[in-house]
């Protein structure tokens, strides 16, 4: 069936929208919110041998490399399996060791992404078990891996990558949280993510509320800027390098994704903020709802507070916008934008 746009006028703005909905189709059968059970069945037969293995590999290029970055914190904390991250172009420049006893999780929207279709048969090659994470049924990487998991977020359309990112993410959580389940000192943990999951959709509903006010930040604030600056540090370095790229693609702004540092969060962010100020940069918080402490006349982004792994998928949603507003400012038309492809099919 033919997709279309509804009421949208592109459909990055609907891929955006969807995702409240795209989050729940990405769950659906897979997390029991009665008994804080999450069961991806694409991985059932080989449970056993992911969970014996020195280590996962996780592999992507672009947003979906974003993705793994997003999620390797959590991943090492549920399953105490040591994870490496890979973008696949320059794995392959590497020619980096893979063992037998290594696992590989291929991410790829498209499943169709040359460079790391070409990892995959790499690893394939050296006897890995390869896993797939994509949103696209009979796809190269899901025909050609052992196992491995939709996303299910409906299709992508838009160039930029929004909806699939943010279920790439919720997959790579849901997969920690199975692959860590008989770890019973963590059993707390597991429940309260899978409990923030559940609010997910909503809190996403949520963050969309703030279209407008992004929409008049961008007019008002952000009209004819040269460059951009993004901080985050902890698990939202991921949601900075994720929005930069948004941006840098779309708008055609200079724009960085930057690690704020390296330890523990909010005072520490709070402090680079401060030197922000008092050099007269002009800096705009993403932050939660209830921080009180924000000095007067800040601009802000107010978004609800959730698990902190599963912060970044709120965090992404006003980038997604702000990037998407910010193109269409500078007239761009953000489903072609100049010199981008939806899929690289080529090395
Ligand atoms: C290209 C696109 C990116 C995309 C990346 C990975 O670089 O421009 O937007 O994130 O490929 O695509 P995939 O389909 O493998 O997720």
């Amino acid at each position: 069936a033919e997709i279309m746009k509804g009421s949208f006028p592109h459909f990055m703005l609907k891929e955006i929208f969807e995702q409240p909905e795209s989050v729940v189709n990405t769950m659906r059968g897979r997390v029991d919110f009665t008994n804080d059970k999450v069961t991806l069945g694409g991985l059932r037969n080989h449970l056993a041998s992911i969970r014996r293995c020195r280590r996962i590999v996780i592999l992507g290029c672009g947003t979906s490399y974003h993705s793994c970055i997003a999620t390797r914190a959590i991943f090492e904390e549920l399953t105490e399996i040591p994870v490496s991250l890979e973008l696949a172009s320059d794995f392959l420049d590497r020619a980096s060791p893979i063992f037998r006893d290594d696992v590989c999780v291929f991410v790829s929207q498209s499943g169709e992404t040359a460079d790391t279709i070409l990892a995959m048969r790499y690893c394939l090659q050296r006897g890995a078990l390869c896993v797939g994470v994509t949103n696209t049924v009979g796809s190269t990487i899901s025909r050609e891996t052992h196992c491995g998991v939709h996303i299910n977020a409906g299709p992508e359309i838009g160039v930029a990558s929004t909806k699939a990112y943010t279920s790439q993410y919720l997959v790579l959580v849901m997969m920690a949280l199975q692959l860590g389940e008989d770890r019973s000192s963590m059993s707390q943990r597991r429940k309260e993510i899978i409990q923030g999951l559940k609010e997910l959709p909503e809190k996403i509903s949520q963050v969309l509320t703030l279209d407008n006010s992004l929409k008049s930040l961008c007019e008002n604030d952000l009209d004819g800027i040269q460059s951009l600056l993004i901080l985050g540090r902890g698990f939202n370095n991921a949601t900075c390098l994720e929005g930069a790229l948004k941006i840098k693609e779309l708008a055609y702004i200079h724009c960085e994704g930057i690690l704020a540092g390296e330890d523990q969060h909010y005072n520490k962010s709070r402090s680079a903020f401060q030197q922000i100020t008092a050099r007269s940069g002009n800096p705009i918080v993403i932050c939660n709802t209830g921080d009180t402490d924000m000095p007067e006349k800040t601009k802000t982004i107010r978004i609800p507070t959730s698990v902190d792994c599963l912060m970044g998928i709120l965090a992404i949603i006003p980038l997604q916008l702000l990037s998407y507003h910010l193109a269409i400012m500078n007239g761009v038309d953000v489903d072609f934008p100049r010199n981008l492809a939806k899929s690289v099919t080529v090395e």
